[in-house]
């Protein structure tokens, strides 16, 4: 085994060498299902963003090399992977409830292997924690080694020991990893990692580290390989994706990437998150209406409405300048739906504050927003600031944003009604076998009768009825 390990450390290639790993362990599940007549099931759960997501489609891609099978059911799993998120106290919360259980899973099944990773495991308390609380975790490693998790493993099965690795930053970017993907015709892209912005109240950049852009070529390639395949939308991935390229030997800019990417052929739909407002340019904007694969959605996230606020979260824009990207937006493309973020409960916020985030809900008109309640984020700027907003309060102010934008997304729903649109299928519903789920090229949620065989294609279909958050419609 030694002399292995030997070899495998010479080799340049950290993917090659990870591959290595793959087989190794892959032999011993060989072996152990050859004994037992059992296959080793792996449970894996990704928390949070889009971005993790589609990093735990890497991790399961390299489970399923090393020979384990998928489970849904926790208690049933050989191996457990949590890729975790620390954006918000709750994820967190749940993480450590979830080891709880598996504490006394353990006691029943000692040989569980239970690994953890993602940007909750960034943090030098989260560590500490875990080191003093929860010693039944068997393998820890952050967001920029994800690619090691085969060699973390059989490190954890020789030496029998809880393997730490965590790294602080990472330049290089690794290609080509296996993966599994959660859907047959559409799939995400990384385009870039990492954030610059340092927004005061976002743990993001410290625990995903400085962007960094991946080449246009490697992008190419994976596109034109997902549409090989049969892919027929992607989604462009990055925290920050109109810096995208800025950071690359030839400066590319994300408005000429789109162009690149329009011209694939077999991809029919673009759609990309995502975007921060003061780097939204003209440019972008007229390639958006230029290419007629890329979607007529844009998340833009406004997270308050007042100028003052958004000074002190280092955003870089004013509620005016947010306005006026929005306006110039909707002259390029008038059918454009747009979404946003929300954080209610900012340090200092005011009702006057809160009522200006209102009034921006107003102008802009969300088809979707996602609100958030502010957290307190250790080791962030803003968790440090004087007049942090009382509970009770903020949750007031929360649900009286609910009642300003529900009916307004239920309004534009129901302009929606009589319209004509092309929904990519991409489920059975979960109410009813008959009825199939996908989305317009605007993002809207649409249901209506067929059968399973249309899952990825793109259907046109004449939306007939609305409820709030979804359209009815019909084939025409
Ligand atoms: N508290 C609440 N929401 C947050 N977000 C980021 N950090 C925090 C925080 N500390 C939200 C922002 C961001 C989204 C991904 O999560 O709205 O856009
Ligand atoms: Fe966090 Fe701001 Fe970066 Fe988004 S842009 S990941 S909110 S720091």
């Amino acid at each position: 085994m030694n002399e292995t390990r030997k070899e495998i450390a010479v080799d340049e290639s950290e993917l090659f060498r990870q591959l290595e790993y793959m087989h190794l362990i892959r032999q011993k599940n060989d072996e152990y299902e050859s004994e037992t007549g059992k296959k080793k099931k792996f449970y894996s759960l990704a928390m949070g963003c889009q971005m993790n997501a589609h990093d735990s489609e890497k991790l399961e891609g390299m489970l399923d090399k090393m020979g384990y099978e998928r489970t849904d059911e926790e208690m049933e799993a050989d191996f457990v992977i949590y890729n975790t998120c620390c954006v918000r106290e709750n994820a967190e919360q749940k993480v450590y409830g979830k080891l709880g259980w598996l504490k006394h899973y353990k006691k029943d099944k000692p040989d569980t292997v239970i690994a953890l990773c993602g940007c909750m495991m960034q943090q030098d308390t989260v560590l500490k924690t875990l080191r003093e609380k929860y010693r039944h975790v068997d393998i820890v490693f952050g967001t920029f080694n994800l690619y090691k998790l085969p060699e973390l493993m059989n490190t954890r099965m020789e030496s029998g020991e809880t393997v730490y690795d965590i790294w602080q930053e990472h330049e290089e970017i690794v290609e080509d990893l296996p993966s599994i993907r959660q859907f047959p015709y559409k799939a995400s892209v990384n385009i870039m990692f990492g954030c610059n912005n340092f927004c005061s109240y976002c743990i993001v950049p410290y625990v995903r580290g400085r962007e960094r852009s991946r080449s246009v070529e490697d992008i190419l390639a994976e596109v034109q390989k997902l549409a090989d395949d049969g892919v027929k939308e992607i989604v462009l991935l990055g925290q920050n994706v109109n810096s995208y390229g800025k950071s690359l030997d030839e400066p590319v800019s994300f408005a000429k990437l789109l162009r690149i990417l329009n011209e694939v052929e077999g991809i029919e739909r673009i759609r990309f998150m995502t975007s921060h407002p003061k780097d939204l340019s003209d440019e972008l904007i007229e390639a958006m209406k230029d290419c007629h694969k890329v979607c007529k959605s844009l998340h833009l996230p406004v997270q308050a409405g007042s100028t003052e606020i958004l000074r002190r979260m280092n955003r870089h824009y004013t509620k005016e300048s947010y306005l006026e990207t929005v306006r110039k937006v909707k002259e390029a493309m008038p059918d454009i739906t747009l979404s946003t973020d929300i954080i209610v409960g900012f340090p200092g916020e005011t009702e006057e504050d809160f009522q200006e985030t209102l009034d921006v809900i107003r102008m802009v008109g969300y088809s979707t927003a996602y609100t958030f309640i502010y957290s307190k984020r250790t080791g962030t700027p803003a968790a440090t600031m004087e007049n942090q907003v009382e509970e009770e309060v903020i949750k007031d102010r929360f649900d009286r944003m609910l009642d300003v934008l529900n009916p307004m997304i239920f309004d534009l729903n129901r302009k929606m009604v009589g319209k004509v649109v092309t929904v990519l299928a991409e489920e059975v519903s979960k109410h009813n076998e008959d009825v199939l789920t996908g989305r317009a090229d605007n993002n809207a949620l649409v249901h209506f009768k067929g059968n399973k065989d249309l899952i990825g294609q793109l259907v046109p279909v004449k939306i007939v009825d609305n409820k709030t958050f979804y359209l009815i419609a019909e084939r025409v």
